[in-house]
């Protein structure tokens, strides 16, 4: 049951509206809260990507990692994702969720699984 106007859902899930496109400028990282989820969403050469914002190691704030290309450095110890499909760049197992995520008349939103 949806309980916004901001929000829309498909059988595939729901897209939930989380800033403006102005949140996040190129090459940045910010972190949503979004129910329970914490995403980090990031912008590199104009495009979106939105994976988990915690890291998988030690729970450390991904948004605030450097940010190179599509490779973030979690801040805490260093443990490196590809924002594209959340693999740890050493392991290269995925290790955090990744998001569908789109701009629509100035604002972000993000795919969640229906629930
Ligand atoms: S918490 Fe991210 S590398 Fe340790």
């Amino acid at each position: 049951m949806l309980n916004s106007s901001d929000n829309s859902a498909n059988e595939a899930g729901r897209w939930e509206s989380v800033g403006k496109s102005t949140d996040v400028g190129e090459k940045q990282g910010v972190e949503f809260l979004v129910g329970s989820d914490v995403v980090a969403v990031f912008r590199q050469d104009g495009k979106l990507y939105a994976v988990d914002g915690i890291c998988a190691h030690q729970g450390g704030p991904i948004a605030k990692g450097a940010l190179d290309k599509t490779c973030v450095t979690c801040p805490w110890h260093g443990w490196q994702y590809n924002i594209e499909n959340g693999e740890n760049i050493l392991t290269k197992r995925k290790m955090l969720r990744t998001f569908d995520v789109r701009e629509i008349e100035g604002r972000i939103e993000i795919k969640f699984a229906a629930s």
